[in-house]
């Protein structure tokens, strides 16, 4: 028996809802990609959505539609995976990472706050901030901070649909809202709490970001009367903007809106399960991450930070438990390093790397399974 750390959840609804897609007249760029976007924009909270290949081509056309270029200058988290930054790089940006928060491993405001603080205003563009693990962020306190400095905000959401915190004003704020932050994105990989294969999304309120990301996404091109230089006839179109073919087929949105009517109950369960987790190792050495009340953590990820991480990553293998880590920190990737970026510059993020363990966290975990994992946990830390 293998327990994986993630795993989709397929079921005969998803398979016949794909099947039906097939034999319709549309493959791609048909009605299933709008339902899609409608019903996972309800699903957040958001005004708008935009569905796209994948979760690292949404962070693509989100720093393509704020204009991010060689001169920019963007904070980030080095604990995320590698894409949350990249998309600074894809643009020719620059990041500059500030160092996580050992309570939450998200993003540390005041090393932020460091970072802006001590540069002249109109350094940095923007903060990429991210929902770490199912953790969702006080984008409330980073909106403040951002306004002062005058600077966007791309909420990486992917580990987080179905989270919220709660707000000053005591008002639940679904991760990918687009109440604080300029744009969301989210990943269907199969990981994740919506699978698609592949997939992406992206959320805003704003109107203007919206237009521009549905011409991003198909190459730049409009048929729009209303944008058109010239019309020569019903089948005229113009390349107005450098664009890309990022879009998501209906096959796969198919997928995407079936598995969205189950989003609720994995989210409930994937919360069961990391309560019985706490229960389990509140008070053994191996330290846990307790939200307080107030945040609905949507538990992508369930990590447990032991001294002994590698002689426990190898003995749940040797079980068939495969756990994980998540994440070497972006910094310390060869990539990062020939740029210039240093080991040690990130002491929180990289001790938190010596210890971190993902255990198995996935809605059709079953109770035995858990039991299993607990039990080969606490006997070997
Ligand atoms: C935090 C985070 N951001 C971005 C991505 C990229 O998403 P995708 O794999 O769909 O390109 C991932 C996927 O693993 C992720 O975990």
């Amino acid at each position: 028996m293998n327990i994986p750390y993630g795993r989709q959840h397929i079921t005969q609804e998803d398979i016949d809802a794909v099947i039906k897609t097939l034999t319709s007249d549309f493959l791609t760029q048909g009605p299933k990609v709008q339902e899609f976007e409608e019903k996972f924009a309800r699903y957040v909270n958001a005004t708008y959505a935009v569905a796209v290949a994948n979760g690292t081509a949404a962070l693509h056309l989100c720093t393509l539609a704020l204009g991010v270029n060689e001169k920019s200058k963007v904070i980030s988290t080095p604990i995320t995976f590698a894409a949350s930054s990249n998309c600074v790089r894809y643009c020719g940006g620059t990041v500059e990472f500030a160092d996580v928060d050992p309570t939450t491993i998200l993003l540390d405001i005041n090393k932020v706050k460091k970072l802006l603080q001590s540069s002249p205003k109109g350094t940095y563009d923007g903060i990429v901030a991210v929902d770490f693990g199912g953790y969702p962020l006080d984008l409330e306190s980073f909106r403040k901070l951002a306004d002062e400095y005058n600077l966007w905000i791309i909420e990486d959401a992917c580990h987080a649909p179905g989270g919220y915190f709660t707000d000053s004003q005591g008002k639940k704020q679904l991760c990918g809202n687009g109440t604080f932050a300029d744009l969301a994105i989210f990943s269907f990989h199969p990981v994740k709490h919506i699978a698609c294969g592949e997939g992406g999304m992206i959320t805003t309120n704003d109107k203007k970001l919206y237009e521009k990301l549905l011409l991003l996404r198909t190459h730049g091109i409009t048929k729009n009367p209303a944008q058109l230089k010239e019309n020569h006839g019903g089948w005229y179109y113009e390349m107005v903007d450098l664009g890309f073919n990022y879009r998501l087929t209906d096959m796969q949105c198919a997928l995407g809106i079936s598995q969205l009517t189950r989003a609720d109950a994995g989210l409930q369960k994937r919360q069961a399960i990391a309560q019985k987790y706490d229960q389990a190792f509140r008070g053994s050495a191996a330290q846990i991450i307790i939200p307080p009340s107030g945040i609905s953590h949507a538990y992508h990820l369930y990590i447990v930070q032991v001294k002994n991480r590698k002689a426990l990553y190898d003995v749940l293998r040797e079980k068939g438990i495969f756990a994980q880590v998540h994440y070497a920190p972006v910094h310390t990737m060869p990539y990062y390093q020939q740029l210039g970026y240093k080991k040690g510059s990130m002491p929180v993020a990289e001790s938190y790397y010596e210890k971190c363990l993902s255990l198995p966290m996935y809605p059709t975990l079953t109770e035995q399974e858990q039991d299993f994992v607990i039990k080969s946990v606490l006997e070997n830390i």
